[in-house]
């Protein structure tokens, strides 16, 4: 059984389709142990509880130095005892002790075809701001294995998705997400369930 925890921010339509591919039993031996939010009323923790997993919130204001919330985020991580941390629409910094902690054992969808319209500034609404912005033709998304930089980790898998003539930043977002992101995410994590993926150096190969 592969445990999960899944680390968001906000609407959690990504964790939703985990929840659902659960659902279908196309997940079949994969868990979420815990839902872990910096934002307490983010409505991916709504979504957890309605699927009666655990859910819980931590923010940074709730501790003196952000060394504290890093050490808190940590623990509160290990209490679950999980095998795979999956950031799903997640704006938290992942803190270096957990990173260290679960080298190459942490994922990330991000909504363009890195290295294009990532790192630092590029989350949310504004990759596709800024994909509309430069015109090009084809935008897409990503999973990668999470290191120290910023979207900078192997990438596991990526799916291409047409930009449209009178595409909005909305609109394009919600097509990422529908025809690249929901189908991604759960598909990576139903390889490192299968223990099908290999790390050479910074490639990631998949076995069958
Ligand atoms: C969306 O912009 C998505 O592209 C990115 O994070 C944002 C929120 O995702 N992965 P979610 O609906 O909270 O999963």
């Amino acid at each position: 059984m592969l445990k999960l925890a899944v680390l968001v921010s906000g609407g959690g339509t990504n964790l939703q389709a985990l929840l659902d591919q659960m659902e279908q039993n196309k997940l079949p031996s994969v868990k979420i142990e815990v839902v872990i939010s910096n934002n307490k009323n983010a409505y991916a923790l709504e979504r957890a509880r309605k699927y009666q997993v655990d859910a819980a919130a931590i923010s940074k204001k709730d501790y003196a130095t952000i060394e504290e919330f890093n050490v808190a985020l940590l623990k509160l991580i290990d209490r679950y005892h999980v095998d795979l941390i999956v950031l799903a629409g997640c704006l938290m910094i992942i803190p270096e002790c957990v990173i260290k902690n679960y080298r190459n054992r942490i994922i990330n969808i991000h909504p363009s075809l890195i290295p294009s319209f990532c790192g630092m500034g590029y989350y949310g609404l504004k990759v596709h701001e800024a994909v509309l912005e430069r015109g090009v033709k084809v935008t897409g998304a990503t999973v990668h294995f999470v290191d120290e930089g910023t979207d900078t980790g192997p990438i596991i898998l990526q799916k291409p998705v047409m930009v449209h003539e009178d595409d909005t930043a909305e609109i394009l977002q919600r097509r990422v997400m529908e025809e690249a992101e929901w189908l991604l995410l759960p598909e990576a994590v139903r390889l490192i369930a299968e223990d099908q993926l290999i790390i050479d150096h910074n490639r990631v190969r998949i076995k069958k």
